[in-house]
């Protein structure tokens, strides 16, 4: 079985702060892209990296591919992105030519995520899973709240029981006419492919997250980003 992966990197990184599109912010020198489409590249599953890159910016992921050594035994195809997350994630399905059975989805702001994770989650698609997400523990309680106007307090209505609660990383790992049905029927947005596989009624399964596969979202992720990849290099 062939394994593709789909890099969403179309987004414009707005709580990151002004600037360069997130996807294409340097990272110890280098665009996160870049670390992102190694780290699936260093998979020996992956044979396939299909780059969704902003929808303006294909020419310039080309020109950074093209700048950068990646590994040999690697197909890149780059196709621009869209408006949401789930358009572009779409898009980059539309790419994907025949003959890959498993597909992984992997956030190009998530750059530092370790090979064994990405691994991880490919062994458990191959076997037999429709659908791969790594998972962590919370830290912190979570509180469900109602709606409030804003600058008013929001009441809270419920305290999920925090041992049952995961939060959910990236490289998710899908078959893919599982993941191709469920971008072709699932209406509505959500905030990950693996939603879209549950709303199908099937189920999804976790494997051990990663604390290095934390999204950089806000400024203080680049702090720590840059913290983790100088230790790596120590
Ligand atoms: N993404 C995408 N196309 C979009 C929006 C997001 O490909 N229209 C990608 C981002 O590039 C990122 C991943 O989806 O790799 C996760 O999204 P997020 O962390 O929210 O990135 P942004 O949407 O860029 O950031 P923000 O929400 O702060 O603007
Ligand atoms: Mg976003």
């Amino acid at each position: 079985s062939r394994t593709a992966a789909v890099i969403p990197a179309a987004g414009r990184g707005v709580r990151l702060g002004p600037g360069a599109p997130k996807a294409l912010r340097a990272l110890g020198g280098t665009p996160m892209l870049i670390h992102a489409i190694r780290a699936m590249a260093d998979s020996r599953a992956v044979s396939l990296v299909v780059v969704v890159a902003p929808p303006d910016g294909a020419a310039e992921v080309k020109t950074l591919l093209d700048a950068h050594a990646l590994p040999d035994r690697t197909d890149f195809l780059v196709v621009p992105g869209g408006e949401s997350r789930q358009e572009s994630v779409k898009l980059g399905l539309d790419a994907l030519p025949p003959g890959y059975d498993i597909v992984l989805v992997h956030d190009a702001a998530r750059p530092l995520v370790p090979v064994d994770t990405v691994d991880a989650v490919v062994e458990a698609v191959r076997g037999g899973a429709p659908a791969v997400v790594p998972a962590l523990p919370l830290a912190d309680t979570v509180k469900q709240v109602e709606p409030a106007a804003p600058g008013e307090p929001e009441p809270v209505v419920a305290t999920p029981d925090r041992s049952l609660l995961r939060a959910v990383q990236t490289p998710q790992g899908f078959d893919r006419d599982t993941l191709v049905r469920a971008h072709a029927t699932v209406t509505g947005s959500v905030t990950d492919d693996a939603s879209m596989v549950e709303r199908l009624g099937l189920t999804v399964v976790t494997v051990p997250g990663h604390e290095e596969a934390f999204k950089v979202t806000r400024p203080l992720d680049l702090v720590l980003a840059e913290a983790v990849l100088a230790r790596r290099r120590l």
